[in-house]
């Protein structure tokens, strides 16, 4: 048997207020009310309740004031702030200082029983993620993203905000810093963990095809639609959906997605029924996406919507510290995965983090790849590429004979890895099919 969770709700109109009430008390949950600041307290004083429904605006202060109140205490109590539409991004500034999430009025019944019902997981996961947070220096990492320098562990003070929250979450940062890797650490880390995670690449998706992959088809809707197809909306339910590059998204297509979002259902193409779907939206981009709205590329009220908490991903350039960390990461993973024991020289590490990585973590990870491949047992400064080394001014003599040589090895030895399979070798390599059959061509078959 559970104990009676206890709720309060905060609200100064008093019909919304009943309504709500209500709605709760439906929940099971034994409620009381209040309808100023003054009042709240006087009830706080009693008993601390498990949830807390808040109206940011109230006659006598506002949300904020009660928030301060419950300061070192978010672990045990979940508030959640009630908003106007309008003002999204005081709901967000809520979330940062302990919200755990929001409602925008008029307050959606079924998304409010759907955020009571998950209380009791959201509850488990906070001393979780405090827990988290608390090794991050000790182990160099947050769940599966590597690294503990300041600009990342601001990172994984947001992360772990938001991820309880039903909040939709817009990453952004410069390509390879790892902002997919983000998005499934929010899913991971969020109440949905056993509800699907469905990834779309916004830039991959044929524009044709589009509408009916995200929102689905009816029977007969077009040529071809001989069954009903459940589009990414509806196999997300209770999940997340990750809307990846999605800068890319046609501009008719950001419309209908608005509507999806503002409804918290879909309408499948050919169809007339509106089907409900609770999804949590994690959108990211490499793009400026407050450029594109200037250039008239993206709707201005869409992006509004995606950002609600924006995380924006720092360049590895800005962490150097934590080069070394991921540089070894990666390494122990191809040793873990090939079965070796395969180690750096610390010449070798000097070089990596002496570079400015433009490609951020992706291209850190492919450059150890490579020289993972290249190296019998330890790593040193030759196993790396040449260009790495010659970001430094004494690094190997740089002759032609040297680079060729150097590179030849190279394709030679990823080929070899990986079976004579052309295409995951250009994979590897960082190049396209056509310039790795040009390379074989003239390092001849040997
Ligand atoms: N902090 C990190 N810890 C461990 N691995 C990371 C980290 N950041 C990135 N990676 C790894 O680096 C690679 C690139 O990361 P990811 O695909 O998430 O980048 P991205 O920001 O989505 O780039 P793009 O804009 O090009 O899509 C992946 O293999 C990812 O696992
Ligand atoms: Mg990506």
């Amino acid at each position: 048997m559970t104990a009676v969770l206890h709720a309060l709700v905060v609200e100064d109109d008093k019909n919304a207020l009943a309504a709500l009430a209500e709605l709760v008390a439906d929940e099971g949950f034994a409620v009381e009310t209040a309808a100023s600041v003054r009042t709240a307290r006087a009830r706080l004083v009693t008993r601390t309740p498990d949830v807390v429904l808040l109206d940011l605006i109230l006659p006598d202060g506002t949300g904020f004031d009660l928030i301060q109140d419950f300061q070192g205490q978010t672990d045990r109590v979940e508030i959640v702030v009630i908003t106007g539409h309008a003002s999204v991004s005081t709901a967000v500034e809520a979330l940062r200082h302990g919200a755990s999430d929001y409602l925008t009025k008029p307050v959606d019944a079924v998304r409010l029983k759907l955020m009571l019902a998950n209380l009791a997981r959201t509850r488990e996961l906070r001393p979780r993620l405090s827990e988290l947070l608390r090794q991050v220096p000790q182990l160099g990492r947050f769940g599966r993203l590597v690294g503990a320098s300041p600009a990342m562990e601001q990172v994984y003070d947001l992360v772990s905000r938001v991820a309880p929250s039903s909040a939709s979450v817009l990453v952004t940062g410069e390509s390879g810093t790892g902002k997919e890797l983000v998005a499934e650490n929010l899913h991971l880390l969020s109440r949905r963990v056993s509800k699907p995670y469905v990834v779309v690449n916004c830039g991959a998706l044929s524009p044709t095809l589009i509408e009916s992959e995200l929102f689905g088809h009816e029977r007969g809707s077009f040529t071809g639609a001989d069954r009903v197809h459940r589009g990414y909306f509806e196999r997300a339910d209770g999940g997340t959906l990750f809307l990846d590059e999605v800068s890319e998204l046609p501009l008719e297509l950001q419309a209908k997605l608005l509507r999806v979002l503002e409804a918290g259902a879909v309408t499948r193409v050919g169809g007339e029924k509106m089907v409900r779907v609770d999804v949590r939206i994690i959108a990211a981009t490499n793009r400026d996406l407050d450029a594109r709205v200037a250039e008239g590329k993206f709707r201005g009220d869409l992006l509004y919507r995606l950002k609600v908490f924006p995380i924006e991903l720092p360049p590895l350039r800005v962490r150097t510290e934590d080069i070394a960390t991921l540089a070894h990461h990666f390494l122990g993973e191809f040793n873990r995965k090939e079965g070796t024991d395969k180690s750096f020289a610390p010449a070798a590490v000097s070089i990596l983090q002496a570079c400015d990585w433009p490609g951020n973590v992706r291209e850190l990870k492919n450059a150890i790849h490579r020289a993972f491949i290249l190296a019998e047992k330890e790593i040193g400064t030759s196993h790396l590429a040449p260009e790495l080394s010659g970001q430094r001014s004494a690094a190997l003599p740089s002759s032609l004979t040297t680079l060729a040589e150097a590179e030849r090895r190279l394709i030679f030895a990823t080929l070899e890895h990986f079976d004579g399979d052309k295409r995951e070798t250009a994979e590897a390599l960082g190049v396209s099919l056509r310039t790795l059959y040009n390379r074989l061509r003239q390092y001849g078959p040997q």
